[in-house]
């Protein structure tokens, strides 16, 4: 660590900074070993070949090859919490009614109808059902997806209805989120995952969370640019220089897990590298707390010999610890304070860190390979004396607002996602104006966007798989 970059090996290079684990291992509550740990590997540092980006055909064969292949969260189990319940989830031109048919048993049902194609329920919707009937000719389903009805069946004798079962993508749970994957042959959720990455989601317990605040907004670029954004804190200091004073950021930490996970740790609290020796102790602590009279009531200071990192980890205990009616004096200053970030491969993040548990996801827009549809929904932690809690519903803003006029956004953090998608129309029109042909990554700070893409390169060289309603049909 810390030794001039001309003597290391490719992806040896740290910068010379402290790292986040010298900032954890700091810290008054320790960090569990799933925090204090890396897992970076080098995978080359050859350009990434930005084709991926710029054509309609490209993504026509990721629909083909890797959206039919890969688990993706389709909804919270929380969005769905009676028998009968469901929820519609479209990824390009599939689309599935996910529903809960028993008290342990979800489904994900193709979402058309099996006569003449109608969708069973319009995308975008949710709700409670006791059949789907057809809005066209009135075929129904029970919601175990056996035939209910054929109208006039004396015109089918060729379509019995034990066949007429609706085929299914397979559903696996993790973490409060219900996957799915449309491919019989996949490796389950957890062999998908492997052991430690599956090991990271269930020690984060986000099946106690629930929705608080939920936006949906249209970003003009390629969903893979639009998920690149938020792999690295490298772009921090010059995107966001607001907070880039008070957060860890060309010294994150990235790693690696198995072929579908990855992740950042970026220590908040302390004075990025990019700012050594121009803030105090006491303006790190001030940056955070005042102004926010929900976080404190009055200004503190910061005793001689203290760090504003720790009290401000003191601090949010406290006040979650209030707010949730729940104890956090086992949970690590890092998990309380930190920003965590996981991707799932293809379109999920994880944010589980506790000052700001959120989850991204981001879909392509099967229309125009130049638009994609980012979504954040805030959790909070579910009552600890059992009391009921509501699940946000989607706020939908339009291409031309402002993340701030999300009704629940918090406006500094608006602000922040404003500055993180204001760049991706830029960044793909100049991919496009480009004679370069290759994005040139950091090969540390950029590890997560190589790794990603190198995911999308194993898919897209497999063969096109199609899903084929025989197959999906329950048995
Ligand atoms: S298309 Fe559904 S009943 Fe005819
Ligand atoms: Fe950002």
């Amino acid at each position: 660590m810390n030794v001039e970059s001309g003597k290391l090996k490719a992806g040896q290079a740290r910068h010379p900074a402290e790292s986040t684990q010298d900032i954890i291992a700091r810290d008054k509550v320790k960090a569990p070993g799933w925090v204090a740990s890396e897992s970076y590997e080098y995978m080359g540092s050859e350009d990434i070949d930005t084709a991926r980006y710029l054509s309609s055909e490209y993504q026509d064969e990721e629909f083909k090859r890797m959206w039919t292949r890969t688990w993706q969260f389709a909804c919270r189990e929380e969005h769905i919490p009676e028998v009968g319940d469901y929820y519609v989830y479209d990824i390009g031109k599939y689309s599935f009614i996910v529903t809960r048919v028993g008290e342990n048993d979800i489904r994900a049902y193709f979402n058309a109808c099996l006569h003449r194609g109608t969708k069973l329920r319009a995308s975008g919707t949710e709700g409670s059902a006791s059949e789907f009937k057809c809005v066209f000719h009135g075929w129904s389903w029970n919601i175990d997806g056996t035939n209910k009805e054929q109208v006039c069946p004396w015109d089918f004798p060729h379509a019995n209805p034990e066949d007429l079962k609706l085929p299914e993508a397979r559903v696996e749970l993790l973490g409060g989120f219900v996957w799915i994957n449309m491919d019989p042959e996949a490796p389950t959720l957890r062999e998908y995952l492997g052991p430690e990455a599956l090991a990271h989601i269930e020690a984060w317990k986000l099946e106690d969370r629930h929705i608080v605040c939920h936006v949906s907004k249209p970003i003009p670029a390629n969903w893979k640019l639009n998920m690149e954004a938020f792999m690295e804190a490298y772009h921090v200091p010059e995107t966001h220089p607001q907070v880039s004073p008070t957060n860890a950021d060309v010294n994150s930490q990235y790693d690696i897990y198995g072929e579908h996970m990855d992740r950042f740790i970026s220590s908040l609290g302390v004075v990025s590298p990019v700012h050594t020796g121009k803030y105090t102790e006491q303006d790190v602590l001030d940056m955070f707390t005042v102004g926010d009279s929900s976080i404190v009531t009055e200004k503190p200071e910061v005793p001689d010999g203290a760090t504003a990192r720790q009290m401000m980890a003191d601090m949010f205990r406290e006040n979650f610890e209030k707010a949730a009616k729940t104890d956090l004096s086992h949970i690590s200053d890092s998990e309380i304070l930190d920003c965590f970030s996981y991707t799932v491969f293809p379109n999920t993040f994880l944010f589980p860190g506790i000052s700001l548990p959120m989850v991204y996801r981001f879909r392509p827009n099967p229309n125009d390979h130049r638009e994609s549809l980012y979504e954040v929904m805030f959790l909070h932690p579910n009552p600890q004396d059992g009391s009921s809690y509501e699940t946000s519903e989607v706020v939908h803003l339009t291409a031309d607002q402002s993340f701030k006029e999300a009704e629940g956004m918090d406006e500094g953090f608006g602000g922040i996602l404003d500055q993180d998608t204001d760049n991706l129309f830029l960044q793909q029109q100049g991919l496009e104006a480009s004679a370069k042909g290759g994005m040139t990554l950091g090969d540390y700070q950029e590890i997560r966007v190589r790794h990603f893409n190198a995911a999308v390169d194993k898919y897209m060289a497999m063969e096109p798989k199609l899903p084929n309603w025989k197959e999906l049909q329950r048995k």
